[in-house]
This record gives structure tokens, C-alpha cells and sequence, in this order.
């Protein structure tokens, strides 16, 4: 079938040079390859430091792979390509950083019409903000005068102005209470019932991952140790990290 995958990253490569005085390059991602279907949820576990983040920013492009491909909708992604840039959005950890501080919440929303020349919607961002729960109240408030969990509803409210098509959440849920953390998984969920829209759910909470993702890979140093049905790899893990993460 054409486009099978919405996205798929084939022998990616990813090192940083560091060191102050000998510098050296560091192998951060290591023959890395995934896929991703349209409105599939697919997970990423791992422990800190084992490149989740990394691994994150090249498949929305905000960094290009050292070597590997990218493919959306079946074409090589370029992050020029208006196209991919708004069908791959990525949701922050920290919601409140994710905004800018001296503007209001409104005049952040406004951005992504901007960016992607689309004429400012007031329906649409009231729209947004009533799917995802949050007072329009909040448009005139500054991210620091609201809570993280209304922040990070409005960051995903604001990746959503664009129509992704996937969303890629890089510990999007770890900052916020556990009792309000729930409420967020079940938006997540309506939303992508209503949109067919897919995610991308990085953490290191094997819970989230379980109750959230239909398929998950297990990235350890850089490398993918293990991938499969979520089910599968949770109930009959193989490689010893994995097993040791399940224990
Ligand atoms: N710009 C950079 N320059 C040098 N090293 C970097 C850079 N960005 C990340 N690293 C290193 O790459 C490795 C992987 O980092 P990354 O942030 O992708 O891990 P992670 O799995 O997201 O960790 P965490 O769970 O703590 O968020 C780490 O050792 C980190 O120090
Ligand atoms: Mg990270």
C-alpha cells in the first residue's frame, strides 16, 4: 500500500562533538530506524540519557540526522517543506518554557498562523481551547500566571492549530500532577479519535507508555534494543535492558 507509514526514519545517525579542549565526537544515536502509521500511537522508552530527546528533534527535524533518511507521506522530509513542518509538531516537557515568558498566552497562539501564512481563526483557537478544557480567560495571562497543567493543554492546543498530522510528545505529561496527568492521556485520546492524529509518546513511564501506546521501541545508549507490540514486549521482554526496566 502507498504511504503506508505517515513517518518513518531509516539508519539514523546522530553525534555531538564534545569535550572542551580534545574534542571528540559522541555517537548519540546509533542506526536508529522506526515507523510510524497515520493515527497510530507509538511509544518510546528509555533511560536518561539514552537519546529519547535526541531521537525526538530529528524526527521533527528541528536537527538534522549526521546520516539516514526521513520519510513523511512517503516522500524524503525536508524541514523547509511547509507541509511536513506543520503535519510533525512537537510538544515539550516543560510547558511553561515552551512559551515565551514577556508575551501573552494569546499572542503565542497566534505564531503558528503566522508561520505557516495561515490568517489568524479566533473560532478556531476557541475551538481548540474548548477541546482541550482550558477558559479563553487564559489568552490575555501570561505562561507564568497559569498552571503547568493549563500550560501545557494550551501548548498542545497550540500544536494543533496547524492540523498535524502527528504529534510527537516528549515527556509532555512527566511535569504535570498525577491527578491532573490523567485527564491530559484522555484529551490526548479524544482528540485523536476526532483527528486521526497520531503520536509519537516519549517517556521513561512504563505505565504511560503501556496504558497509551499500541506499539513501543526500547531505546538503550542510543540503539533500539527491542520494539514490538506494546502487550508483546511488556509481557515477554528479551533483551536484559528491557527486562531490567520491566522488573
Ligand atoms: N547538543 C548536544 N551536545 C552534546 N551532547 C548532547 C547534546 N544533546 C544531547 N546530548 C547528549 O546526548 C545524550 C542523549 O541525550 P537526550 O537528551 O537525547 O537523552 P534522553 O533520553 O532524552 O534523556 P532524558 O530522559 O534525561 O530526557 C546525553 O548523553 C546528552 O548529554
Ligand atoms: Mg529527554
Amino acid at each position: 500500500m502507498k504511504n503506508e507509514f505517515l513517518l518513518k526514519a531509516v539508519n539514523i545517525n546522530k553525534s555531538y562533538s564534545v569535550g572542551t579542549f580534545i574534542k571528540k565526537r559522541r555517537q548519540i544515536l546509533d542506526n536508529i530506524n522506526i515507523d510510524i502509521k497515520a493515527g497510530e500511537i507509538v511509544g518510546c522508552v528509555g533511560e536518561s540519557g539514552s537519546g529519547k530527546s535526541t531521537l525526538a528533534r530529528i524526527i521533527t527535524l528541528l536537527e538534522s540526522p549526521d546520516n539516514g533518511k526521513l520519510i513523511f507521506e512517503g516522500k524524503p522530509a525536508n524541514a523547509k517543506d511547509i507541509k511536513f513542518r506543520k503535519g510533525v509538531q512537537m510538544v515539550f516537557q516543560n510547558p511553561v518554557s515552551s512559551f515565551d515568558p514577556t508575551k501573552t498566552i494569546g499572542k503565542s497562539i497566534k505564531e503558528p498562523f503566522n508561520g505557516f501564512s495561515l490568517s489568524y481563526n479566533r473560532d478556531k483557537v476557541y475551538a481548540l481551547f474548548d477541546r482541550m478544557h482550558l477558559p479563553v480567560s487564559i489568552l490575555s495571562k501570561k505562561p507564568y500566571e497559569i498552571s503547568g497543567g493549563m500550560a501545557q493543554r494550551a501548548a498542545i492546543a497550540r500544536s494543533l492549530v496547524a492540523d498535524p498530522k502527528l504529534l510527537v510528545l516528549d515527556e509532555a505529561t512527566s511535569s504535570i500532577d498525577a491527578t491532573i496527568q490523567l485527564e491530559l492521556v484522555e484529551l490526548l485520546f479524544e482528540i485523536k479519535e476526532r483527528r486521526k492524529i497520531g503520536y509519537f509518546v516519549i517517556s521513561h513511564d512504563l505505565e504511560l507508555i503501556n496504558y497509551m501506546a499500541s506499539r513501543v521501541y526500547v531505546l538503550y545508549e542510543g540503539r533500539v534494543v527491542e520494539y514490538g507490540n506494546t502487550d508483546e514486549v511488556y509481557n515477554n521482554p528479551r533483551h536484559p535492558y528491557t527486562k531490567k526496566l520491566l522488573n
